[in-house]
């Protein structure tokens, strides 16, 4: 593997080469065979450069570098290996080879830090393959719920299947560790929006990531025959699942900026031409930066399907919240010494909230954290279109390196 003197972009490249070829972008998610192959790939590279390298329970690749000083530090760095269907080659593992190749010039200009780093590929962010968002930062900081294990994906294998043959894949090679608790946290990850783009910036430091529900609403109604049933004596499901998207939209407009509700996902069975549909399933996404707002608009959904239900005989809505974070503020001290960082270093920068989830706010309930973001063209994320410059990749992980080498050196 000749990877060692690798840039971030030419590390980015070879890592989007493990993905499925069924679509255009990036498909790489949780313990199918290109996560395997990426994850493996990593601990190799640790192992290159010098880090003890292992994995944990859920799959989490872990590259440590002992600090000299007998400290109970852990710095803590990284982002998630995992993708969305048909991604961009960027979001989350800009942070993981950012991270690697940090430390890996750390070592070599200033050998062994003082206090511990730590690096972590983290195995799910996304929520793209189960219905469950950031598998690797809870299982982390000790917070993965027991009840997980029997959700399936969309083939139907469970989370407890999936996890064990990947499991399986990696102890043939390397060794089942433990991460270390973190007591400082840093992610960097592409901007994912056009904010720094249009102002203009060169580096975003987050201060805030924005409160987030996601939902799955299954909807039964009756299948039958479409020319032969009557409009009026209709159980359509489908039907009322749009009534209820379009109910929820018009609130969703009056709620305002920087509120965002986003219907992502939607199935309907048997899906033929001449048939009512007996079931419609989709999925709801609702973000912001103020929890009340959230809340409000969760007792809506609940509101909406109750009297949906009431006002048509023999159609059932069921809702299940799969996702709900609070609001998480980046640390102040943190804050300002990234800016003291991009003024050093002549780099422009944007103090900004995050409206996409970061493994960082699931580490912020427990350690201090800082967010870095690069800029995104046109805005473009969850698409095969994501793209950063190298030039603004560079810049990003400069900040980075300085900030790890400040907090561990
Ligand atoms: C993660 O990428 C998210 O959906 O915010
Ligand atoms: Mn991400
Ligand atoms: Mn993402």
């Amino acid at each position: 593997m000749k990877t060692v003197n690798l840039t971030i972009n030419q590390l980015l490249d070879q890592i989007a080469q493990f993905t499925s070829q069924e679509t255009k972008g990036v498909t790489r998610l949780l313990y199918d065979e290109h996560w395997i192959e990426a994850q493996k790939f990593l601990l190799e590279l640790g192992q290159m450069i010098g880090l003890d390298s292992g994995f944990d329970q859920v799959g989490n690749v872990i590259l440590t570098k002992y600090g000299i000083e007998n400290d109970k530090s852990v710095i803590t760095i990284g982002s998630h290996i995992d993708s969305v269907v048909n991604a961009g080659k960027y979001d989350g593992i800009y942070g993981v080879a950012a991270a690697i190749i940090a430390i890996k010039e750390l070592l070599a200009e200033y050998g062994a830090p003082k206090k511990t780093i730590q690096v972590i590929s983290f195995c799910e962010e996304e929520g793209s393959r189960f219905p469950f968002t950031f598998t690797g930062s809870k299982n982390l900081i000790n917070q993965l719920p027991d009840d997980i294990y029997q959700l399936v994906d969309k083939t139907g294998e469970s989370f407890e299947k999936a996890q064990a043959k990947a499991i399986h894949a990696l102890k043939s090679r390397f060794p089942l560790v433990k991460a270390l608790l973190p007591t400082a946290y840093a992610e960097i990850h592409i901007e994912q929006g056009p904010v720094l783009e249009r102002l203009n910036k060169e580096i975003g430091i987050v201060t805030a990531i924005v409160a987030q529900k996601r939902f799955t609403v299954t909807i039964t109604g009756k299948s039958n025959h479409a020319g032969t049933t009557p409009m009026w004596l209709r159980i359509d499901p489908l039907k009322q699942a749009v009534k209820m998207i379009n109910q929820l939209e018009v609130i969703a407009l009056e709620i305002g900026e920087p509120f965002v509700f986003t219907v992502g996902e939607m199935s309907i069975s048997p899906n033929a031409s001449n048939v009512i549909p007996e079931e419609a399933i989709f999925s709801i996404d609702i973000r912001h930066t103020d929890e009340k707002e959230l809340q409000f608009f969760e007792e809506l959904i609940y509101k909406f399907a109750k009297k949906q239900e009431l006002e048509l005989d023999g159609l059932e809505i069921e809702i299940n919240k799969w996702t709900d974070v609070c609001v998480e503020r980046m640390n102040e001290t943190y804050i300002e010494a990234l800016q003291a960082i991009c003024l050093e270093k002549q780099l422009s920068f944007n103090l900004m909230p995050s409206g996409a989830g970061h493994d960082t706010q699931i580490v912020n309930r427990i350690a201090p954290t800082a967010l870095l973001f690069v800029p995104s063209i046109d805005g473009i994320s969850h698409s095969p279109k994501e793209f950063t410059t190298a030039e603004n990749l560079e810049k990003g992980k400069t900040v980075f390196k300085q900030f790890i080498y400040d907090l561990a050196y």
